[in-house]
């Protein structure tokens, strides 16, 4: 399609309808909206990287006023930023976080470069999201392919290719370039990427989209087919995986334990769990801002498989029981035996923390 005069119309097209949707039903009033500095928009992308809106502005909040630039989050201690970062989930996005900042001070002078070829050498810094800070920050016309985008294009273009091939993918990423806008750019690319993420996350849902609300809804082939809940297309399963998880249960005096809610996707999302640590370090870091030690026990339990459709997930429950006085850092609520019905526990969570309520500690 690229290239030819058709082409170049639906393209104008797509990307004229994105910018002004955007400015009208988007999202304009977020936080890391209302900067071009590059350490804010990276920081509020890695943040919102597997978790909502909601949750992320709290945490980004406190984040920027601890580590106002990125040379101070590049001198802080691991442990302080693992700390700052606890109850967001997937940790790894904090330790790459971490490396980034001191790879920007050490090999970029403090200064993020500028363009999204380079943004994707960095640490934790994918394809996508180093579209997306280059397209934000700096009004590169560069594309942007997260989970959202790659439903509203596949959708809209029809792309029936399986996404698990590597050459699709780059199919719909050469596709992805050539829809961008060509005009206005400094104004156009920020707002156009951001229109195709506020698409897919509030009009073009992977289940009952709301086709009536879309902006591209007459040049739309999936809506013109009549089933775009069959896009993407991936036929090929994902691979098993294993996967290991720390889990700290921290009891009170009241028997009532420390819930927090998973992220909106992955496993378990929206559920209530006890906070969940991908590896022993992360759990340590998140026992030590527990608050004095010599006021609760901490304790291993035996470790346990858990068997997911496409996972292995290998858990090693710890119990941490005492006076938590100064209360427990990040998100998450006190609940007691009785609440443990009401609010979505996965099962093998609530098998551990009835066996834990059995026992007298
Ligand atoms: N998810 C990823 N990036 C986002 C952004 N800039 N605004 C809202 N949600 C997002």
């Amino acid at each position: 399609m690229s290239g030819s005069a058709e082409g170049t119309r639906i393209s104008v097209s797509i990307g004229e309808r994105v910018v002004a949707w955007q400015a009208s039903h988007g999202r304009n009033h977020l936080p890391w909206q209302q900067t071009r500095d590059p350490y804010r928009v990276w920081l509020s992308e890695i943040m919102l990287q597997q978790t909502q809106v909601s949750t992320v502005l709290d945490y980004y909040a406190r984040f920027l006023a601890r580590f106002p630039d990125v040379s101070a989050l590049a001198n802080a201690p691991q442990d302080e930023v693992m700390g700052l970062w606890s109850g967001l989930g997937y940790y790894s996005r904090a330790r790459n976080l971490h490396r980034c900042a001191q790879q920007v001070m050490a090999d970029h002078g403090g200064a993020f470069p500028r363009t999204a070829e380079v943004l994707a050498t960095l640490p934790g810094i994918g394809r996508s999201t180093a579209g997306a800070i280059a397209a934000f920050c700096f009004s590169e016309r560069v594309p942007i392919l997260d989970a959202n985008v790659r439903r509203v294009l596949t959708r809209w273009l029809g792309f029936d290719k399986d996404m698990a091939s590597a050459a699709n993918e780059r199919l719909l990423w050469g596709l992805a370039q050539a829809l961008l806008p060509t005009e206005d750019l400094v104004h156009a690319m920020p707002r156009y990427t951001q229109g195709l993420m506020d698409l897919g996350a509030s009009v073009c849902t992977p289940r009952a989209p709301r086709c009536s609300a879309c902006p591209l809804v007459e040049s739309c082939k999936a809506f013109r087919d009549g089933d775009p809940e069959r896009y993407p297309v991936r036929t090929r399963k994902l691979a098993r995986r294993s996967e290991s998880w720390q889990l700290a249960i921290v009891r009170d005096g009241r028997g009532r334990v420390w819930l927090q809610r998973r992220p909106a996707t992955g496993i378990w999302a929206g559920m209530h769990c006890v906070p969940v640590f991908s590896d022993a370090a992360a759990c340590a870091a998140f026992v030590a801002g527990l608050g004095d030690p010599s006021r609760h026990v901490q304790e291993e339990l035996p470790p346990f498989l858990h068997v997911l459709t496409h996972r292995d997930l290998h858990l090693h429950p710890v119990m941490i029981s005492g006076d938590f006085g100064g209360g427990v850092m990040g998100e998450g609520e006190w609940l007691g035996p009785d609440q443990w019905p009401l609010v979505g526990l996965p099962a093998p969570i609530r098998k551990l923390l009835d066996a834990t309520q059995a026992r007298l500690w």
